[in-house]
């Protein structure tokens, strides 16, 4: 009998707003997939979800706030590639551990990365890219949400790929990054599709390249980083929703099923698609899935990324 009764925390919760947790800077692409998804998810919980930027290093700020929250299902975080596995590696005093110190709610969306530029970088094609930041390597820089970010690893990875160094710029996420690029105070960025797609069509930055194995659908006429010449350079980050450790199994599994109907709302998903997100399948929302996910893709970033200093 026992099995039929939900427990009274199911039942009722939430009797209040809930907290969700951007580590980045509104209007960047973690803010921009947290709000599309979770002004749906308050329809279902029928209580509003707060949406609070907290920034600063990379988002390890914020996630160390999450990390350390009542676990009541009333502070949570859209945490990403960068805050729930590349920091593993590049903070050796991580105050956290994204496996240790959370409960996987729900992966919400796939985001390709890109090369892009402000508009009148001399390069005008990837091959012409690689050559000119290979040359100018030296003057050239990049601009980043912190280390750590999204932003900042796929173009550490790029430059391993092109064996040079160049100045980063970092920004409390990449909408402000997005700003200075689309007003030519930094040269190139390595963004994640959603910030770059408004941008691109509105013709006010230039794309290199997408760095997956097709072309996105939202960005027909930018080439893969394989037919660019690059093939070498694979990146596609993700974002997710986590709860702080011991969150109880009945609200884990209520905010999961109100972010998985979320992502099977027609409205939700124009949106996510139009901004060339890749929403997951039933079978990769479940918090079983995220949590092998964040365990892969620590695995996947410790041995290229070296810890900051
Ligand atoms: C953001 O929301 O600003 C980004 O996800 C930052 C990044 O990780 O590059």
């Amino acid at each position: 009998l026992g099995a039929f009764v939900a427990p009274a925390e199911a039942q009722t919760y939430p009797t209040r707003s809930v907290t969700m947790i951007v580590p980045f800077a509104a209007g960047g692409p973690t803010d921009v997939v947290a709000r599309i998804v979770t002004a749906h998810m308050a329809q279902t919980l029928g209580q509003s979800i707060i949406i609070e930027n907290v920034v600063g290093a990379g988002g390890t700020t914020a996630t160390t706030r999450a990390a350390r929250a009542a676990n009541d299902g009333y502070t949570l975080i859209t945490g990403h590639m960068g805050t729930h596995a590349a920091s593993v590696p590049l903070y050796p005093k991580l105050a956290y551990h994204p496996e240790k110190d959370f409960e996987p709610i729900a992966l919400l969306a796939g985001t390709p990365i890109l090369i892009l530029a402000r508009k009148d970088f001399p390069p005008k094609d990837l091959t012409e890219f690689v050559a000119y930041v290979k040359a100018n390597a030296e003057k050239v820089n990049a601009a980043h949400a912190g280390v750590g970010s999204v932003s900042h690893v796929s173009c550490e990875l790029l430059h391993s790929i092109l064996d040079i160094k160049p100045v980063g710029v970092p920004f409390n996420g990449t909408g402000p990054a997005m700003n200075a690029l689309v007003a030519g105070q930094v040269d190139y960025m390595c963004d994640q599709i959603v910030n770059a797609v408004p941008q691109i069509n509105a013709g006010t930055i230039k794309a290199y390249a997408i760095a997956t194995p097709a072309r996105n659908p939202s960005l027909p006429n930018v080439p893969t980083t394989a037919e660019a010449g690059l093939p070498k350079f694979q990146a596609q980050a993700w974002n997710a929703i986590f709860a702080p450790k011991g969150t109880s199994p009945a609200i884990v599994a209520s905010l999961n099923a109100a972010a998985s109907k979320a992502l099977d709302d027609e409205t939700v998903r124009k949106r996510l698609l139009e901004l060339g997100s890749v929403i997951p399948g039933p079978a990769e929302r479940t918090p079983e899935s995220l949590a092998t996910l964040v365990k892969n893709e620590i695995a996947k970033w410790t041995p290229v990324l070296k810890p900051a200093t």
